[in-house]
């Protein structure tokens, strides 16, 4: 087997390269992934950028990562060679900070970060620890099995953790990689589902993936339309827009939650009003553990839940991740490796 592997790395701010390294072994307690599909997530923009905290260059970004393990590091009983695995974003808690001991590892305070504090998925091969491992069902191919290990398990987390009730109104603002997964698992839970994005061109997509109503948040006030529904329980704000959250608060329900998944780079401003009367709230939600991401797999195997994608060589990473940040993407851009080809993957 060669023992160089090609990866594609940020070397520096807005800098994506293609380049050759050096296969190492994996350490205690890792494996090592030969790498079939990686989904390129909107926050790989803060790696991209060079601007997650913590974040030093070069580094390979990608935390949507399918592959198939080739090495298990010592201490390593659970995992088996040639067995298919995914990663996502929060990839191994230290187990010794507060909210670790506390069981919220999803939280901890010195995580291993896929892509930010060790090299991710825009790679041939990719080391990983195997406490943050995930279980790909044989149900998935690699392609559509990688968008749900971060985009997926991000909707899915915050939609199930919600305390929502079927029949409930969720909304889902924005129709990119999270939304269009957002609309779907609120529909397979038994929710009437209404999404909110920016013109007519995406109403009908969104409705075609299980949209019961599609608001135009470019045409019409969205939190009146909202209320003109009924209110909402719950919405997921998935937008990288924080001036087009806040106003949303006012289209919740009473006691109704908006949930922001979205990281924008601006303010989220918030009138007091609606969040005192009515009692209604807002929250954050980071994506969520490893064995969250197998039942996110499992529960889209149920319910028949499938990324839209478009597929690219590795190769034309820069290309792929150019098309996420304009809002070209129809929904989530995944990049395929030669082992990827190999087992199957299309290429669009
Ligand atoms: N919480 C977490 O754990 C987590 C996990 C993954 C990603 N994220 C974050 O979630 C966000 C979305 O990620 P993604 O991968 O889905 O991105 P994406 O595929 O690039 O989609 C971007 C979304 O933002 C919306 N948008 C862009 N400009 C907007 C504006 N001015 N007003 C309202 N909406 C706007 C787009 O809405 P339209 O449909 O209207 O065009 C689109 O739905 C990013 O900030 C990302 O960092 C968070
Ligand atoms: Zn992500
Ligand atoms: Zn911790």
């Amino acid at each position: 087997m060669k023992n160089t592997y090609k990866a594609v790395e940020v070397s520096a701010p807005g800098v994506l390269r293609v380049v050759e390294r050096q296969v190492s072994e994996p350490g205690a307690g890792q494996v090592r992934i030969r790498v079939e599909a990686c989904g390129i997530c909107h926050t790989d923009a803060a790696t991209v950028m060079g601007i997650y905290p913590g974040l030093t260059l070069p580094r390979v970004p990608g935390h949507e990562v399918v592959g198939r393990i080739e090495a298990l590091g010592s201490g390593v009983s659970r995992w088996k060679i040639g067995q298919r695995v995914g990663v996502g974003l929060i990839a191994g808690e230290d187990g010794v900070c507060e909210p670790c001991r506390r069981g919220d590892t999803v939280n901890c305070q010195n995580p291993v970060v896929s892509g930010v504090t060790a090299d991710g998925g825009y790679a041939e091969v990719m080391i990983a620890e195997a406490r943050a491992i995930a279980s790909v069902p044989e149900e998935l191919t690699s392609v559509e099995a990688a968008p749900l290990l971060c985009a997926g398990i991000t909707t899915y987390n915050a939609l199930r953790n919600a305390g929502l009730r079927g029949g409930d109104l969720v909304a889902v603002q924005g129709v990119g990689g999270l939304g269009h997964l957002g609309i779907q698992f609120a529909r397979r839970m038994g929710f009437r589902t209404v999404a909110i994005g920016r013109g007519r061109d995406k109403e009908k997509l969104a409705k075609d993936l299980g949209a019961h109503e599609y608001i135009d948040a470019a045409a019409e006030d969205a939190a009146a339309a909202l209320q003109q529904m009924g209110g909402a329980r719950a919405i997921l704000a998935t937008g990288t827009s924080g001036a087009a959250m806040g106003p949303l608060v006012s289209g919740l329900a009473a006691r109704g939650k908006l949930i922001v998944l979205g990281v924008p780079q601006d303010q989220v401003q918030l009138s007091a009003f609606p969040l005192v009367f009515g009692g209604r709230s807002i929250y954050g939600s980071l994506t969520g553990t490893p064995i969250d991401n197998e039942d996110a797999l499992a529960f889209s195997v149920l319910e028949n839940i499938r990324p839209m994608i478009e597929t690219l060589p590795l190769e034309q990473a820069a290309d792929a991740y150019a098309r996420m940040i304009q809002g070209k993407a129809r929904f989530r851009m995944v990049l395929v490796t030669k082992d990827g080809v190999a087992q199957g993957a299309p290429l669009n």
